[in-house]
């Protein structure tokens, strides 16, 4: 299943979030899949791959742990929190694209394994939500981030919530993030990690060296920490 989204921030706002699996205790801590933060932080170890990064993300204290896989220069694959609830995990593939300085899309594609004889009343179910998903998780973000509505009066079923509260905490930060204020600390390592290889790559253009030839590599491990 091909699908799209519109999000009103440059971005590398989006690119910094996609190793940042410590996120996820905070900003999604009441989905579905979704721990507390406050008592369960993840602990983050991150590496370079021969398709971007990865990070390895245990919770330190249940023990669960899960990975996410970032490939170079935007494109990021998850096992990720199911639609709602009730509904099977998906693995999901992402491309972050700039539309300009202060807009981007996302486009993406979902996979979910089941039975073939399950797929028609998963698709059927699924609309049934999506139908009822009638804001734009942009315009409710805009909306919050401006002062003109509270996150906790979203109704979670009328708008994509995982994307709305990614997006609250995304333009929050500024549709151009000034990072020169920034105090990073250990649950920022798969930031600052992917910021390094993108400025390596940067500067190997400039300087009209070899880039890196990435490759995509489908054995590369995804696992949802709940599962
Ligand atoms: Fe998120």
């Amino acid at each position: 299943m091909t699908l799209t989204s519109q999000h009103g921030f440059n971005y590398f706002n989006a690119i910094d979030n996609l190793l940042d699996a410590s996120h996820i205790g905070f900003v999604h801590s009441n989905h579905v899949g979704g721990y507390d933060g406050r008592t369960d932080s993840a602990f983050l170890e991150v590496q370079e791959t021969l398709w971007g990064a990865t990070s390895v993300h245990t919770r330190r204290q249940s023990g669960k742990a899960g990975q996410t896989q970032f490939g170079m220069p935007n494109i990021f694959r998850v096992r990720m929190f199911p639609l709602a609830p009730g509904f099977p995990p998906r693995e999901v593939i992402f491309w972050f694209v700039p539309v300009d300085d202060e807009n981007y899309q996302r486009f993406f594609v979902e996979a979910i394994r089941m039975p073939a004889e399950k797929i028609e009343t998963f698709l059927a179910a699924r609309r049934e939500v999506v139908a009822k998903q009638t804001f734009r998780p942009k315009d409710l973000a805009e909306a919050v981030v401006g002062g003109r509505m509270r996150r906790e009066d979203v109704n979670p079923e009328t708008t994509n919530i995982v994307n709305f509260v990614d997006d609250v905490a995304q333009l929050a930060q500024g549709r151009i993030h000034d990072r020169s204020t920034e105090h990073l600390g250990s649950s920022d390592v798969g930031m600052v990690l992917v910021r390094r290889i993108w400025l390596r790559e940067l500067a190997a253009l400039r300087d009209q060296r070899p880039l890196t030839l990435w490759r995509y590599d489908p054995s590369l491990p995804l696992v949802q920490s709940d599962e």
